[in-house]
């Protein structure tokens, strides 16, 4: 079976890699089914998904089996001043790869995000509930989840959030960066969502690719917290006083992006097929922690 993974340098790409090598992810191993499998890794340096002709000309010569596509302009603030570039690439990138995977009748597995969500509401949304994105980020990836459906009909959509992998930037690195640095730091207490172990995303994302089961997937660590009880939580695990961190609202932090106040997922497709094994986010994040390098 041949992989191509967009995005191969990012968070995301560098887990399915990783347990594509090893055959096994932190919650166990992944099918046999995957014992063969060559690995194409591609990230910007070797084509712009946002560019139709070197994107085609990449998959033809590629042959792949399955797409799975992790590239994005993932800034969420520089989405909201750079919106032409975040259309481009997390929604014209992904019609591009749709229609690529179709002309060479490959599976496209497409990660996007619990911000297509508007983020109002009091209990998990499901895969069925309407979208309603409030940022740049959350409509160019609702679009982008839009054009994979519509363009490729071997397409799952696999929505995550608040995302943490052993490569590249994320919140538990800078929570603990910043505690280390600078004694404290002040998060926000009024957004609630999952918080996400790549490797466990990761683990459930082949998980799926092997089936013909297309359509929306949820797939976040289990359970919720918000930002603030979020770093807590990191800088419990490692090692400090949880009171170094400090509770603010999103009025007082100010950020220059609407970000829903309750992005929670529930995670039912993956429970009604195949199988939802994602951990709790204390129990994931604990063993990052045990492991990440800073
Ligand atoms: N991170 C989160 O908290 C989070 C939450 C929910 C959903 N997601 C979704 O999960 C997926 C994976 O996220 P991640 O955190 O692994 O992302 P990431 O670490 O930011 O990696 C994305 C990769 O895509 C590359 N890329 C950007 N634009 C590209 C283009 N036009 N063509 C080819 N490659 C391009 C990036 O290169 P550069 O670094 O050079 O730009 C980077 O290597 C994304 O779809 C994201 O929207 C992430």
């Amino acid at each position: 079976m041949r992989i191509m993974i967009t995005g191969a340098a990012g968070q995301l790409g560098n887990e399915l890699i990783s347990i594509l090598e090893s055959g096994k992810a932190e919650i166990g191993l992944i099918d046999g089914v995957y014992g063969n499998t060559q690995i194409i890794p591609a990230d910007i340096d070797n084509f712009d998904i946002s560019d139709m002709d070197s994107t085609r000309t990449f998959i033809k010569n590629a042959k792949p089996d399955i797409i799975i596509n992790c590239a994005a302009m993932t800034n969420v603030d520089g989405c909201e001043t750079a919106r032409d570039v975040a259309f481009k690439v997390n929604a014209l990138g992904v019609r591009n790869l749709a229609i690529c995977a179709k002309e060479v009748d490959a599976k496209l597995i497409h990660i996007s995000t619990d911000y297509v969500f508007a983020g109002n509401g009091n209990r998990p949304y499901c895969e069925w509930d309407m979208i309603n994105p409030q940022s740049a980020y959350g409509a160019s990836k609702a679009l982008g989840e839009k054009y994979a459906l519509t363009f490729s009909d071997k397409t799952f959509i696999v929505r995550t959030s608040w995302l943490y992998g052993y490569v590249g930037k994320n919140f538990v690195k800078t929570v603990r960066r910043v505690i280390k640095e600078k004694g404290s730091i002040t998060v926000v207490n009024d957004q609630r969502g999952n918080p996400t172990n790549a490797n466990d995303l990761a683990f459930h994302i082949l998980k799926i690719a092997k089936t013909e089961h297309y359509g929306i997937y949820h797939c976040t660590g289990e359970g919720e917290c918000s930002w603030f009880e979020f770093a807590q939580r990191i800088a419990e695990y490692s090692g400090y006083d949880k009171g170094v961190v400090s509770p603010c609202s999103s009025d007082e932090y100010k950020s220059p992006t609407k970000r829903p106040a309750y992005s929670s997922l529930e995670n039912m497709a993956l429970k009604c097929g195949v199988g939802n094994e994602m951990r709790d986010w204390q129990t994931a994040l604990k063993e990052y922690i045990s492991k990440v390098k800073d």
